[in-house]
């Protein structure tokens, strides 16, 4: 059998929450605004537009569209300071033999990701060739848990839900997952991750027994 596997990028494929963490902080610090790590999770697969929403509730502050607008590029340009530097390096651990076991057995690999800068960021880590579809933020209107971005991702493979199985490290992701009727795969700690049909802490925790038993189910 032919499957759709779909993965988010940010906390899946690559670590680059860091970053999204430290330009947000840089934001929230200039506005006065104390922004954790605990708060962080809060913006795990949220679009750009809504984190900044988010940090701003926090903060309890009302800006203007040109004051949002400033700082969303802001937060950008320092964020694409630190992607620019990414090299295969910062692929996640046993995402590559996971991707090339299923190039070997002929599944189909698409990205349902919310960021922008999906793109540059799989050419940098030198990734981009695996993908047979590519769905990011700039591809949907509805963010994650609309089940939207996943969706597109299947139908560009031609594919229906049932055959699609989704990894996803962030709340939102796994929601939209099953939402869209599809097979969800939790990256990250089972006690968030706990709507998600499966879980694992990473990507070295799945072997291919699991994902053989993911082609034929
Ligand atoms: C998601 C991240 O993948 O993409 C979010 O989990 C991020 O933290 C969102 O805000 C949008 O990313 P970008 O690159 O378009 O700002
Ligand atoms: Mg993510």
């Amino acid at each position: 059998k032919q499957k759709a596997f779909i993965f988010d990028l940010d906390g899946v494929i690559v670590d680059t929450a860091k970053y999204h963490y430290l330009a947000w902080q840089k934001i929230a610090a200039q506005l006065g605004i104390d922004f954790t790590h605990e708060h962080n999770e809060l913006l795990k697969g949220v679009s750009r537009v809504r984190s900044l929403e988010i940090i701003l509730g926090l903060g309890n502050i009302e800006a203007s569209q040109e004051d949002k607008d400033k700082w969303l590029v802001e937060k950008n340009e320092d964020y694409l300071g630190y992607i620019i530097n990414m090299k295969e390096d910062e692929i996640l651990e046993g995402v590559v033999p996971v991707l090339d076991f299923l190039k070997e057995n002929s599944q189909l690999i698409a990205l349902g990701s919310a960021s922008k800068n999906a793109r540059p960021i799989l050419e940098k880590v030198n990734i981009l060739h695996y993908f047979d579809a590519i769905v990011d933020g700039n591809d949907v209107t509805n963010a994650k848990p609309d089940p939207e971005v996943f969706v597109r991702a299947a139908q560009l493979l031609d594919k229906t839900a049932q055959d699609s199985i989704v990894f996803e490290d962030s709340v939102a992701g796994i929601q939209a997952a099953n939402i869209a009727n599809m097979v969800s795969v939790g990256i990250g700690h089972k006690d968030i991750l706990n709507e998600a049909r499966f879980n694992f802490n990473d990507f070295t925790e799945i072997d291919n027994n699991f994902l053989k038993t993911l082609v034929n189910e």
